[in-house]
């Protein structure tokens, strides 16, 4: 038998055509009670709900059932609502009656460390072919079909944003507050535990279910980030992904050696991730729904061209600060249209950006200023500032604004603030409703703006390419288990540069002397200066142990390197096993920038470019991306950082070779997904040279998971 779709799989705990409430209480101080009530007083057929108790005979008017099994006819969703000890007994009922979903309000699973009963849970429910959701729930709220089986206070309003929710009692409080917003759901799902049904399946749904337009998502972690990344790549190429991640500090883990995982701490994943993915981030609840009712109601925009329609100079001004906080760019006003501007204003108005109307203005002059700036095909989106004044009410200006904004077809975005009192918050949702997202401050408007355009910039980028890499795998395997069979978790800097060599990563020739003669002889060969360096598995950070000398001219100079190198490196690494003194020939500096890996344990290899050499996490100039990392990637995570304006040339310096940096970190992404077994990898520095000279890695750095 073909298998079925996610959104067939979950159609019915969403839109279900019959609910069975299994624990349906007799007492309306219980939560099984509350349930059942909130199904009847959604508006649900009560010829479609079936409450489960074995000690009743009938609650709420409607007649009860011992068991999910003699319900009459087939049950879409049963909702849970028994002590956790009786769930696997209604659940096998469940099974026998081949309910197609099960929705577990119970709690007392694995957020008690009852992690077995939760599998079993699982099982049962696969072995029948049923989704479950929970358990550890609030339940579910479908505005589509009138389903409040839940225990939230009342069903949220009908709208087109689905709301997905790892916590219940942010889904309980938010219903009433969407409501004092005129926020419209279309659903609202408490994902609790998430031991089958999780943000990624429900993800998948709503991407297909027609009455959902935008999806956002309270999440605290996500089990599987590679599928996350997959799913959310797909469904944001449809509609709009907004996620609320919690749990951004993390303590520090200590003994983390290398400089990328110092930085590429698991928020950082996520926030590449999301980026990657076209998901966009809000930072709190109110962002995310602000961000989420302008993505619904507003068309994205063609250009970068913004507008801002002001009656007070300080709500422009902040508007202007905003605006440059969330990558809008304000357009300069051509002289023919400020002029066609000049008819709703008084003289001493100001058609720079923000349009100044000042605080004479009326209905006319706000519908006419939008209008123009509408009809003008340069102009790309404009934002509304008012503020109440006793001269103008704010639905008249309202209006107005509606007006204009319907005359020239609504194919641009505007936002709007109104800033005052309970007529503003009339007038702003009424403007809402017809297109217009309003809010109550001008960084809200500017935000939520923001947001389309981070959605619109985002569908627009170019396709991401994946170029073939040629590489020596079988050389790197060797070196690699090779060391994790001796028990070593990290690859010496010689055999370090062999990995790298054999992917294509640029590094010096680096003989190893074992001994001060041998250095000699070596040094003599390469020609000077020449750089010392100990080799040691135990010694990743050589600087710190006295472990390099630099820029050494002669023969003498090679010998007193040598000797003060081990005289160091035994005092202040005792523990070291010094296996000789690398040798190298001293490399012109460059530019100095790092490529490097952290291997995340749910995004897998997150890979990072930025300023490098031994500050780098002072000077936290790094951006990160999960491998596999494309040719654009390597391109966009560059342009992030402020060490880019110094490769492309800062202050009349020559451009760097960017290209092959590009191609560095390309070869680092490859290596990380070809072998999982590293943990770790830091460029570190990678010397840039001048455009079409290349780059050359002067220390690389790798260590294999514990
Ligand atoms: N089938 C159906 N109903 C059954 C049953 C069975 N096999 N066995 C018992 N029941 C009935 C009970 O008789 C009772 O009805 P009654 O009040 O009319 O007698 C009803 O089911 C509920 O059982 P009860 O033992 O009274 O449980 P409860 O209401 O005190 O608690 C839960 C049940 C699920 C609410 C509770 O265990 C729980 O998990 N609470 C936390 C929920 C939560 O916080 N979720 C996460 C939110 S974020």
């Amino acid at each position: 038998m073909e298998k079925k779709s996610t959104y067939e799989q979950l159609r019915p705990l969403l839109r279900p055509a019959t609910v069975a409430v299994i624990g349906a209480s007799r007492s309306p101080e219980k939560i099984g009670y509350q349930v059942l009530k909130n199904l009847l007083d959604g508006g649900y057929p009560p010829d479609k709900v079936f409450p489960i108790n074995p000690k009743a005979t009938q609650i709420l008017g409607l007649k009860c059932y011992p068991s999910v099994k003699d319900v009459p006819v087939p049950v879409d969703l049963a909702v849970i609502v028994v002590p956790a000890r009786i769930v696997p007994i209604v659940l096998k009922d469940c099974a026998k009656k081949k309910v197609k979903a099960v929705a577990i309000i119970s709690a007392g699973f694995k957020e008690v460390g009852n992690v077995e009963a939760e599998l079993e849970l699982v099982k049962i429910a696969r072995s029948a072919g049923m989704r479950l959701l929970g358990p550890n729930i609030v339940g579910v709220c479908d505005t589509v079909e009138g389903v409040n089986a839940s225990f939230c206070q009342g069903l949220p309003l009908k709208g087109e944003i689905a709301f997905i929710t790892q916590s219940g009692a942010l889904a309980i409080g938010l219903v009433g507050w969407t409501v004092l917003k005129k926020i419209g759901l279309s659903d609202l799902v408490s994902i609790g535990n998430k031991a089958d049904v999780n943000e990624i399946d429900l993800m998948e749904f709503f991407a297909e279910d027609p009455y959902t337009k935008v999806i956002t998502i309270y999440l605290e972690g996500t089990d599987d980030g590679r599928r996350f990344l997959e799913v959310a790549k797909k469904v944001t190429k449809c509609k709009p992904v907004i996620v609320l991640k919690a749990g951004k500090t993390e303590r520090t883990v200590a003994a983390i050696k290398s400089h990328t995982g110092s930085l590429a701490g698991s928020d950082i994943a996520y926030d590449a991730a999301f980026k990657q993915s076209g998901v966009l981030r809000a930072s709190n609840f109110i962002e995310l729904f602000n961000w989420a009712v302008a993505l619904a109601k507003a068309p994205l925009p063609r250009g970068e061209n913004v507008i801002i329609i002001t009656n007070g100079g300080g709500a422009g001004v902040m508007a202007t600060d905003a605006a440059s906080e969330y990558g809008l760019k304000l357009m300069d006003i051509p002289r023919d249209l400020a002029e066609k501007l000049r008819k709703f204003m008084p003289p001493f108005g100001s058609t720079l950006n923000p349009v100044d109307l000042t605080g004479m203005a009326t209905r006319e002059w706000y519908e006419g200023a939008l209008r123009v700036a509408l009809e003008d095909h340069r102009v790309d989106a404009v934002v509304v500032l008012y503020c109440h004044t006793a001269i103008t009410s704010p639905l008249d200006i309202a209006d107005g604004l509606i007006t204009a904004y319907k005359a020239t077809g609504a194919r641009k975005p505007v936002v709007a603030a109104f800033i005052g009192g309970i007529e503003c918050e009339k007038a702003y949702q009424k403007l809402t409703k017809a297109g217009i997202p309003a809010y109550a401050s001008p960084e809200e408007a500017v935000s939520a703006l923001g947001a389309i355009y981070q959605y619109a910039r985002y569908l627009r980028k170019p396709k991401r390419t994946y170029p073939t890499i040629k590489v020596d795998r079988e050389r790197v395997a060797k070196l690699i288990y090779g060391a994790l069979k001796e028990g070593r978790r990290a690859l010496s800097p010689a055999e370090a540069a062999e990995v790298a060599l054999a992917y294509g990563i640029p590094v010096p020739e680096k003989p190893l002397a074992k001994s001060e003669e041998e250095a000699v002889v070596i040094s003599n060969r390469l020609g000077y200066p020449v750089v010392l360096e100990v080799e040691s598995p135990q010694i990743i950070h050589k600087t710190e142990v006295g472990g390099i000398k630099l820029n050494i001219k002669d023969a003498e100079g090679v010998r007193k390197a040598y000797r003060e190198i081990l005289e160091s490196v035994r005092k202040l690494a005792p523990e070291a096993t010094i296996k000789g003194v690398i040798v190298r020939k001293m490399i012109p500096q460059g530019k100095e920038v790092i490529v490097g890996m952290h291997r995340d344990p749910v995004f897998g290899p997150v890979i990072m470019f930025g300023a490098g050499g031994i500050l780098v996490e002072l000077m936290k100039d790094v951006s990160f991306r999960i491998a596999p990392v494309s040719m654009e990637d390597a391109e966009e995570m560059m342009k992030e950082t402020k060490v880019y304006a110094l490769l492309k040339g800062f202050r009349g310096e020559s451009e760097s070779d960017i290209e092959s940096v590009k191609e560095v970190i390309l070869r680092v992404s490859k290596l990380a997904l070809d072998f999982p077994e590293i943990s770790d990898i830091d460029v570190n520095p990678l010397f840039t040279y001048e455009k079409g000279k290349g780059c050359i890695a002067v220390d690389v750095k790798i260590m294999m998971q514990r």
